[in-house]
């Protein structure tokens, strides 16, 4: 409790791992709030959670609590998870699919990701996740990150076209993205354009947090 009264004048750092797969792992008190972090970026509540949120509220809060079947992958902290269980009051089941697995041990050990009912966590990669799965999502959320980089893999037309494929009728996709220069403003474009726009349509919530651009895409027919 010290500690976290004691973070909003500064932060308070209580946990640090280095991780073969992401470098380093840091949860800190800061502003009377528990926050994962990677070494250059915010990974988990803080500012993503709001990021997230900001998509959700877009998609639609009432749209969201009629889904059966949510899918997000990159789980770090779960912090979108607890935006849908505990402020939306979503109940279906949600899979997450996250490839470190020092990450979940901390979202179990310092964010109670583990008593999450609803919850399935896959440790895998999300590339090979999705061609494997033989479900189909409601909802896709895609927010993966290796400290401050997105795999390219992300922005290829096989990977977005068969995350389409994977949506249920009206299903969304929420893809969250950083732009740090103009070549990461015309990689967004270009993959807004490539979309098939009879099947979905698709649109960008832009310059949230400063960095980040949000794709929501919705499967119409
Ligand atoms: C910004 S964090 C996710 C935050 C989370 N969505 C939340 O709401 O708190 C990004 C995560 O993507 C994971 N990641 C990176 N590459 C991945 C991949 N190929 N497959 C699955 N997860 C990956 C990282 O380990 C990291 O935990």
């Amino acid at each position: 409790m010290i500690q976290k009264l004691f973070s909003y004048l500064i932060p308070v750092k209580i946990f640090k791992k280095k991780s073969a797969r992401s470098k380093v792992i840091e949860v800190t008190w800061a502003n009377g709030e528990l926050v994962l972090d990677s070494e250059n970026t915010n990974y988990s509540y803080g500012s993503l959670q709001r990021i997230l949120r900001y998509g959700l509220r877009n998609i639609g809060y009432d749209a969201i609590l009629k889904m059966d079947h949510i899918l997000l992958l990159g789980v770090a902290g779960g912090s979108v998870i607890k935006t849908l269980v505990d402020e939306i009051k979503y109940k279906g089941k949600i899979t997450g699919v996250e490839i470190d697995s020092d990450m979940i041990q901390i979202a179990n050990q310092y964010f109670n990701l583990n008593q999450i009912k609803q919850l399935e966590i896959i440790i895998d990669d999300a590339f090979e996740f999705v061609l494997k799965t033989k479900e189909k999502y409601n909802l896709i959320i895609i927010d993966i990150f290796e400290d401050i980089n997105m795999p390219n893999f992300l922005f290829e037309r096989f990977f977005s076209e068969r995350i389409c494929y994977l949506l249920q009728d009206q299903g969304f996709v929420l893809f969250n993205t950083m732009i740090l220069d103009e070549a990461h403003n015309v990689r967004n474009r270009k993959y807004i354009a490539e979309i098939d726009s009879k099947l979905f349509t698709s649109k960008m919530l832009p310059r949230i947090e400063v960095h980040n651009e949000l794709i929501i895409i919705e499967k119409v027919a």
